[in-house]
């Protein structure tokens, strides 16, 4: 019924009206609203010349809308406006949240609990459809082994057996059962690809990596996307090996639809089309229209004119043909005619702000929260604080008070009054016996180079006006030295990471680590919380900070978990999804390297530090501790097809209920290709009560074991011996082998 539809439509559309259906354009009305009186919606400039298009009959998809009113103005003016009266498909940045904020996604992917993310993104997804957005530029499963790069925020990592798992959690909690399921998105898994492998770490630039890299670490999480059922791929805005993701038919062709079989419809990033001219790969824009749609890239999202404006010029001139444009145009349409779009294009307003309010979903947010914390350091049992035992805690740096930053980017649609910061949450959840004393110690402080988001994030002022920097040190000695415990948070302010916010630098920014030093130095007991999306120098603090706590941008409900977990009514359980490196001299730095030369020179490679992390991949600690025993295998040697089931016992050791995510690692000894010395091939969160055990089973497969032989250009399955190692990180020492045959 789909197809039908589909063809009758197209068999009465013009060129024109088709190429309507493949642009998609930014609308900024937001940025006026200020201006509006009395609430009356009163479009920008780039909105209004964008109405005129859809006016015109000359746009097919909308992004950047998310009040219900005028998604029903908009979506009326298109159908209205059509003359077929093809609604507009609605597309946004759902990135970890609409209204209810989640973690940021590597927040979410340190909770190592699938069934989480799905339910947060089952979340955001009913919030953005109750609006009318229809479709989300989300998840971004960009591997990242480069912290320098700010969308690192964004993704699940350096590793693709974790990326994997959590974009597939991802697709299946914004999408349900598929696209067109009621209160869910279409899912649009990014950067196709490789995106994150910027060089520098500098934020669309080019990006080369090897075949085996290619295969082996950057696609998987897009694969195991597109088998979750992912209704839509974003093309990235970089050239890969030379060639423009956007206009890349082995890539776009080849590999996403014909060896992984996707079949929803492709959209660019943000004027990738046009990039294609910038790039040097495309003549002009007739010529990039025209290689864009013959990689089969059906969408164009565009900012101002869109070279999808020319595809028309493109067919005359013979440098396309209309059946590939056709092609395009029918998965579009299929994707509106599965959303029920021509049926009920509009959305109930009322309905919508009661769905943005359900308490339900702050709840699951604050969950979520607690989940994702990584309690990096905890010397002399400081955390959990007993608040019983305590007159007065200081909170101490401006991340602590602050709403905007707790959020973290990404996020455009997020209500400040109902957000809770880190001050507020301890003083909510200390009680009336307990003095919370607050200073900020340190001012705000601001990005170097200003970018486009600067327009939605509600940012901080550069200069508060009579911050007197010396005095307010002094206060927050004083308040830390007349307190019997100190809170810091430090970090990274939530613009200086993300899209356009790469950096060259892992210091923590401002004087903040002056602050924290004079904090230890009063000699009260020191908890630092940290706030940020890639790792920072913390070496001087994972030295004299007895406590470390990673609450990442925790979200909407951010401040009464982080008081939560200070405060022992839940352990910390979450595990690093990345390496962390000592300084940013050590960058890029992962754990799934292979070795070479000399295997016990391995730590001590540069002439200045160790090469060793500060905190290793999968590293997390809880208010508990945990021992591994009875590693064992079903069968010690099997066929290259066979699986080999792999048990080991985990036990709390300690007399606090926690999780522990237990970790499989697998190196393959010799082969085809040199391996990496350990890779991530299972894991499972198991909760313990205090004292007890679990066995807990992983079955190691040929997918496991399977990978890409740059030599060969093609999956290989090598007859070998293979270590294995379960516990609580990657440098797990519970070990045991076995032998793989050649069948
Ligand atoms: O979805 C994003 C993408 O990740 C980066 N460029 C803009 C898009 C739409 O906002």
């Amino acid at each position: 019924a789909v197809e039908s539809r589909v063809e009758d439509l197209l068999a009465r559309m013009s060129l024109a009206d088709k190429a309507a259906q493949l642009t998609q354009y930014f609308h900024f009305g937001r940025q006026d609203d200020a201006n509006s009186p009395e609430g009356e919606f009163v479009p920008s400039q780039q909105a209004a010349a964008v109405e005129e298009a859809i006016g015109r009959g000359e746009v097919g998809s909308l992004l950047f809308v998310t009040d219900p009113e005028q998604v029903n103005r908009l979506q009326r003016l298109t159908i209205e406006s059509n003359p077929h009266g093809i609604p507009a498909l609605f597309g946004f940045d759902v990135i970890h949240g609409l209204r209810t904020i989640f973690p940021v996604p590597i927040a979410m992917a340190a909770s190592w609990d699938p069934a989480a993310i799905e339910a947060g993104q089952a979340v955001a997804a009913r919030e953005a459809r109750a609006v009318g957005v229809h479709w989300t530029f989300a998840p971004n499963v960009d591997i990242a082994r480069d912290p320098r790069w700010g969308r690192i925020i964004e993704g699940a990592g350096e590793d693709p057996f974790l990326g994997a798992v959590v974009a597939a959690a991802q697709v299946r909690g914004f999408q349900g059962d598929g696209v067109g399921a009621p209160e869910r998105v279409i899912a649009g898994p990014k950067h196709f690809a490789a995106y994150g492998a910027t060089v520098g770490g500098r934020d669309y630039d080019e990006v080369n990596v090897s075949d085996a890299e290619l295969w082996n670490v950057y696609l998987p999480p897009f694969k195991a996307a597109v088998d979750a059922g992912a209704g839509n791929v974003m093309t990235a805005y970089m050239d890969l090996n030379g060639i423009p993701a956007t206009g890349n038919e082995w890539l776009l062709k080849d590999v996403l639809r014909g060896a992984w079989g996707f079949e929803g419809f492709l959209v660019s990033d943000a004027n990738a089309v046009r990039s294609l001219v910038t790039h040097g790969f495309a003549a002009d824009l007739t010529d990039a229209a025209a290689r864009a749609v013959k990689a089969g890239l059906d969408l164009e999202m565009a900012i101002g004119d869109a070279a999808y404006g020319h595809l028309v010029d493109a067919v005359e001139r013979g440098l396309v043909s209309e059946d590939a444009v056709d092609a395009c145009v029918r998965r579009v349409l299929a994707a509106k005619v599965r959303l029920g779009l021509f049926e009920d294009p509009y959305v109930d307003v009322e309905r919508a702000q009661e769905v943005l309010a359900d308490p339900v979903h702050r709840e699951a947010a604050r969950v979520a929260a607690e989940r994702s914390a990584v309690l990096l350091r905890n010397e002399i049992g400081l955390l959990p604080l007993d608040p019983t035992a305590l007159s007065s805690v200081a909170v101490i740096g401006p991340l602590a008070d602050s709403r905007r930053d707790i959020i973290g980017p990404w996020c455009f649609d997020f209500d400040l009054e109902e957000t809770v910061s880190v001050l507020e949450g301890i003083r909510a959840r200390a009680g009336d016996d307990v003095e919370v004393r607050y200073a900020a110690g340190v001012r705000p402080a601001q990005r170097g180079t200003p970018s486009i988001f600067d327009a939605f994030g509600g940012n901080r002022p550069v200069d508060p006006e009579g911050f007197d920097d010396e005095a307010e040190l002094a206060r927050a000695v004083e308040v830390a030295r007349s307190s019997d415990v100190a809170v810091v948070v430090v970090g990274e302010w939530q613009n200086m990471v993300g899209e356009q916010a790469s950096r060259s630098s892992l210091d923590l920014p401002g004087r903040q680590l002056e602050l924290l030093q004079a904090v230890v130095e009063t000699g009260t007991p020191v908890v630092a919380l940290v706030m940020n999306g890639r790792p920072v120098d913390l070496q001087w603090a994972a030295e004299h900070v007895p406590a470390i706590l990673d609450i990442w941008y925790p979200g909407t409900q951010g401040g009464a978990a982080v008081a939560r977990l200070l405060f022992g009514d839940v352990s910390p359980g979450g595990k690093l999804p990345f390496t962390w490196p000592r300084s940013v001299g050590q960058v890029p730095i992962h754990y799934a390297h292979t070795t070479s030369h000399d295997p016990d020179n391995q730590g001590l490679r540069y002439w200045d530090e160790p090469s060793t992390p500060l905190y290793p991949f999968g590293h997390g600690l809880a208010y508990s501790t945990f021992a591994y025993s009875d590693l064992s295998l079903d069968n010690a040697s099997i066929g290259p097809e066979d699986d080999v089931t792999v048990t080991a016992t985990v036990t709390n050791t300690g007399d606090r209920d926690a999780d522990e995510v237990v970790q499989l690692y697998l190196h393959q000894r010799h082969g085809t290709s040199s391996r990496p010395v350990r890779e991530l091939k299972g894991f499972q969160r198991v909760p313990l009560r205090a004292g007890e055990s679990k066995q807990v089973r992983f079955v190691v497969g040929p997918d496991q074991r399977r990978y890409w032989n740059a030599a060969k250009r093609d999956w290989v399955l090598d007859a070998s011996t293979f270590d294995v190692w379960v516990g609580g990180d990657s440098t797990a020492d519970l070990t045991t082998t076995f032998e793989v045959t050649a069948g």
